[in-house]
């Protein structure tokens, strides 16, 4: 197995060879301007590693990597337009730089690229990589609109939330591990084990995501802090604190016209007096403890599983 970092190298390098045509520019800069500034590469490097876990030359599935890099890239164009989000990585977002046709456009043309190299030496896997990738996809749209519809709602239940996020976010985390072991040629049970893997590191990692958005600090974050809280999204945290704020302060908060900071502010202090920073942590370190469960089952080298557990536990307490 090789370091996190030596697997992102390899995602970039990657991507940096990718032949956008340069015309029209309208279309492919925003795409470049997505990719050229960061990102984890998370997901690309659950695949690559995944790969290697199962004992073959991660860059058997480099193509398929890149597709899923691809792939949330283009779910982050349409989800700041979505959430009227105005800075990702540290950078204006696209809608913002450009307009909402161009987040729309260059995201529709992400996503067909993403396709079209997922089947790039996909060989006999074609059909298979196919399905996983498409059904993902499809769940990501239903988590998305789930999201979004709870935006509305003042009764939405931490069942339904977990649902909402295992759809929008964690399945895709599963995805990439899954495909590495697909490419991998590996057995369709252990597959699901390392797809199982994934989706508890993504409930994790969106729960942390979550966290941040409220906590985090703006500058390593890369991202406006208080955004969830401005669109009454319902998170754990909010419903929560809809849940057991006996002062009725939050409900009064959502929807009302109080300036931006004010509400952000207001709100986060009751989190604050719930404990629900530090209880949110305990629920985090809970999925990553079962995801690590899920490498039990796995029939992977000491190096592969010590790789994977490292991941997860970096991935509860990161701040970026
Ligand atoms: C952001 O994903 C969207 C979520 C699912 C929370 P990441 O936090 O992996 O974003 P990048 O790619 O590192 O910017
Ligand atoms: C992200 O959820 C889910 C997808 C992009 C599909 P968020 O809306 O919380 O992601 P960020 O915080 O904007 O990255
Ligand atoms: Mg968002
Ligand atoms: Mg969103
Ligand atoms: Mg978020």
């Amino acid at each position: 197995m090789k370091e996190f970092d030596e697997y992102i190298s390899i995602v970039n390098k990657a991507i940096e060879n990718l032949k956008l045509p340069a015309n029209p520019a309208g279309l492919y800069d925003p795409i470049r301007y997505t990719l050229e500034c960061g990102g984890k590469r998370l997901r690309p490097v659950l695949a690559l590693a995944a790969c290697e876990a199962m004992g073959k030359d991660p860059m058997t599935a480099i193509h398929q990597a890149v597709a899923i890099e691809m792939f949330h890239n283009f779910t982050l164009l349409h989800d700041d337009v979505m959430d009227n989000a105005d800075v990702r990585r540290g950078r204006p977002t696209v809608h913002r730089k450009w307009d909402e046709e161009t987040a729309i456009l260059s995201g529709d043309a992400m996503l067909t690229t993403s396709t079209m190299l997922l089947a790039i030496k996909a060989g006999e896997n074609l059909a298979s990589a196919l399905d996983l990738f498409n059904g993902t996809a499809m769940n990501i749209y239903e988590g998305q609109q789930l999201d979004m519809d709870f935006e509305k709602r003042l009764d939405v239940s931490i069942e339904e939330y977990m649902e909402m996020i295992r759809l929008k976010t964690s399945v895709l985390l599963g995805c990439a591990c899954g495909m590495g072991a697909l490419m991998a040629q590996t057995p369709f049970e252990t597959q699901l084990q390392f797809f199982n893997y994934g989706v508890n590191l993504g409930l994790a990692f969106q729960l942390q995501d979550d966290y941040l958005d409220t906590y985090g600090d703006p500058k390593t974050f890369g991202k406006a802090i208080g955004g969830d809280i401005l669109n009454d999204k319902k998170t754990w945290l909010l419903i929560m604190a809809l849940k057991e704020d006996q002062t009725g302060e939050v409900r009064n908060l959502i929807g009302s016209d109080v300036p931006a900071e004010e509400k952000i502010n207001k709100v986060r202090a009751v989190y604050d007096r719930l404990g629900l920073p530090e209880r949110i942590h305990e629920l985090i370190r809970a999925y990553i403890d079962t995801a690590i469960s899920c490498l039990d089952q796995l029939p992977i080298p000491p190096d592969a599983r010590a790789f994977f557990i490292d991941l997860a536990l970096k991935s509860a307490t990161r701040n970026k």
